[in-house]
């Protein structure tokens, strides 16, 4: 599942000691496991070989370069969903024509950007992203009108919403009729057929992407299905749509086997379109969580254990909180949690919040952010902790530091990729200068 492992009741990522690397680089610190994130991507592929997709990588998910370089290097390409996302991209040495670009709000600057292949003004130009996975008509005007003032042709896709409920959480729920994202099928077809064969951006692609955390195929053979139809529409119009994009969303395991595999998902999808591959059409997947989440682990340390509510109650307060995790605070999100240094008798048996080993407490697992709602586990069976204990946050690998703040006023963690027995640091934890600098400059 993952390169984490406990060894004499310690826990090593591949080879190397977590508290080790906690001790040298300080915490709260994420760490991730390169060939955790190359084999989950690899598994992507292989489950969908018959369908020769691009598998672009959500950056969204895990934008460290270094980890997308990792990713690149194994053969993905990148979904990005912001200038700063494709700049992170480009720095990665990821090729343009292997970009996808999303997202419902680009802005004029970052359009220009990424037909400019990801240079910016003043950069050499390079020819236009991959694919732009556009959300509207005015889009697709702004687009087009960019494209021909620039002189490039570009192509793209339009992100449909097929009126499927997916995800583990309404945050994550993307292809409902009241989600904010893509354009509803009728409507898709005659954009589709309007700008089917335009010189500057051809719109020959249907884009899906139907929400987050989703843990079954169903939802995919639903909205698939329906595009499909849209699709054998536009044909028999003379309105070929040469590309197919359908998204990520595939769930992680955050706790022990609670999410299928890249291969479950496949079983299903794969029929669906094999045909139409063999007859030209394109693919394009774009995986975040499923491959990072369990790729990366969050390492805090802990600050005090107090107890309280007459004695019933036990917090366990740690130096990472809802800052630099959201995902519990936000979603409610299981995660499974454990000291990094255990007796024999302690180490996990799995990862679930039910865990029959002997000796075990119950606490809440909680941060120093000034929240009632800065939480990371509540009633969770632990084993006994005190000040100084370094605890792993796991599956922490995917929306973890990509969504973490300096909320309080803490400067953002160190991040670490292992490789073998090779940790190295790939992104510096922030100083208190940091944090400050960018006020600093105005003087006063
Ligand atoms: C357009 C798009 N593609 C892909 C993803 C990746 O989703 P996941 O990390 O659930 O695979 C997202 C996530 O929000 C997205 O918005």
């Amino acid at each position: 599942m993952d390169d984490f492992h406990y060894r004499d009741g310690e826990l090593y990522c591949e080879g190397v000691r977590l508290s080790e690397v906690a001790a040298e680089v300080g915490t709260p610190l994420y760490v991730y496991s390169r060939g955790t994130l190359v084999e989950h991507a690899s598994k992507v592929r292989a489950a969908f070989a018959e369908l020769n997709p691009l598998v672009c990588f959500a950056v969204k998910s895990c934008p460290n370069i270094h980890v997308l370089s990792a990713l690149a290097e194994s053969g993905c390409g990148m979904d990005v969903v912001s200038g700063g996302e494709l700049r992170r991209a480009r720095l990665a040495g990821v090729d343009p024509s292997r970009i996808v670009f999303a997202g419902v709000g680009k802005t004029d600057s970052e359009i220009r950007d990424a037909l400019r292949g990801g240079a910016r003004p003043g950069e050499e130009p390079g020819d236009p992203i991959g694919l732009f996975n556009i959300e509207s008509e005015p889009e697709y005007e702004v687009l087009a009108t960019a494209a021909r003032s620039m002189g490039v042709r570009a192509r793209a896709a339009l992100r449909v919403n097929p009126g499927v409920k997916a995800g583990g959480h309404a945050y994550v729920e993307t292809a409902t009729e009241s989600s904010k994202f893509g354009v509803d099928l009728d409507r898709a077809a005659q954009l589709l057929e309007r700008f089917s064969h335009e010189k500057h951006l051809r719109l020959s692609g249907v884009h899906l992407h139907i929400g987050s955390s989703i843990v079954t195929p169903e939802p995919y053979a639903e909205a698939i299905a329906r595009v499909l139809a849209m699709i054998d529409t536009l044909a028999a119009k003379g309105v070929t749509v040469d590309t197919l994009d359908i998204g990520g969303g595939f769930g992680a395991d955050y706790q022990t086997g609670d999410a299928p595999t890249a291969a479950e998902f496949a079983r299903v999808i794969v029929p669906m379109l094999k045909g139409r591959v063999e007859r030209g059409l394109r693919i394009v997947i774009e995986p975040g969580r499923s491959i990072s989440a369990n790729a990366g682990v969050l390492l805090t340390r802990v600050l005090y254990v107090k107890l309280s509510g007459g004695g019933a109650r036990k917090f366990v307060v740690c130096d990472a909180g809802m800052n630099t995790l959201i995902r519990p605070a936000l979603y409610d999100a299981f995660h499974f949690i454990w000291p990094t240094s255990v007796s024999p008798q302690h180490e996990p048996i799995r990862r679930s919040a039910t865990m029959d080993l002997p000796g075990l407490e119950t606490c809440d697992v909680v941060g120093p952010v000034c929240e009632s709602g800065d939480f990371f586990a509540k009633d969770r069976l632990m084993p006994m902790v005190a000040r100084g204990d370094l605890l792993a946050v796991f599956a922490a690998g995917a929306y973890g530091m990509s969504m973490a703040s300096r909320y309080n006023s803490h400067p953002l963690p160190a991040e670490v990729l292992v490789s073998g027995t090779h940790a190295k640091v790939v992104r510096r934890r922030e100083t208190l200068d940091d944090l400050v600098e960018h006020e600093l400059v105005l003087g006063g």
